[in-house]
């Protein structure tokens, strides 16, 4: 196969570091591909594209339409689903089902799941098993009804000792790659210094062995509110709301449709 696989994404551990941006839908997933190490297909979708005020209402039929429509757009990117909340949690077996479902009916190469010590056992099963896995400690959006919030991590005692014992479980279980986010600097490097798999950090520092964002973030497009971890490299938010502009503008003023884009009849 063309695309990148999650051992050659595992062996760039502490070389050049890894690109990975999410992408939703096949036009944004062909922008991508040339540029980006891996494309991550992330629950942050139920926010991003549906309107909704966390990931938890997000289904696995809809990662798997999404999951469909990026794979028709990606030459050479790894492609990872995320298992959105409620689809693994249970048991080993049916975390393990419902990873074959995204593998069987989207064809990408891999699936993440959140959590650290508590998932650690899962993750060794499906790994095992077939499944190409990729973890997610620090922040971990599924819990944000537990967490109280999107909140930083890694501040407290208590904090840094349970993420390091994730880091610690989640190396040891197969994971080719884990993500890491919104965790403080000096423990983003510890844990990255300690794992043996790559971390691609989001708001965890530099210190990671790659970088992972949310496209429409980056872009401008998604502005209900916007983290500081994150950086605009371009407001097509406000591109789009002055073309939506211009466009009414000139139909109300009769100036759209002028001759070149008006059928005269052939003679
Ligand atoms: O859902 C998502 O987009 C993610 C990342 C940004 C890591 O999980
Ligand atoms: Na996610």
């Amino acid at each position: 196969q063309k695309r990148l696989t999650p051992t050659r994404i595992s062996a760039m551990k502490g070389g050049k570091p890894i690109v990975c941006l999410t992408a939703y839908t096949t036009p944004m997933a062909r922008l991508l591909d040339e540029h980006c190490d891996l494309l991550l297909v992330g629950d942050s979708l139920g926010m991003v594209l549906y309107g909704m005020e966390s990931t938890i209402g997000v289904t696995l039929d809809m990662m798997i339409a999404h999951g469909k429509a990026v794979m028709r757009g990606v030459d050479k990117a790894c492609v990872v689903v995320d298992m959105p909340f409620g689809t693994y949690q249970e048991s080993k077996e049916i975390a393990f089902r419902n990873a074959v479902r995204i593998l069987q009916e989207t064809g990408c190469d891999a699936i993440k799941l959140e959590g650290g010590e508590e998932m650690a056992e899962t993750i060794a099963f499906l790994t095992k098993r077939g499944v190409p896995v990729m973890g997610h400690i620090g922040l971990m959006p599924q819990q944000v009804q537990t967490a109280g919030g999107y909140r930083s991590v890694g501040h407290s005692e208590h904090e840094t000792s349970k993420i390091r014992r994730d880091a610690h479980a989640i190396g040891g279980s197969g994971a080719f790659a884990v993500v890491i986010e919104g965790t403080v600097e000096p423990l983003a490097r510890e844990v990255t210094a300690a794992m043996h798999i790559p971390t691609i950090g989001i708001g965890a520092s530099s210190a990671c062995d790659g970088q992972v964002l949310v496209s429409d973030d980056i872009l401008g497009l998604f502005n209900d509110f916007t983290p500081r971890f994150v950086k605009r490299y371009d407001e097509l938010g406000k591109r789009i709301s002055a073309a939506a502009a211009a466009y009414a503008g000139e139909v109300r003023s009769r100036q759209f449709p002028a001759a070149e884009h008006t059928f005269k009849r052939r003679s």
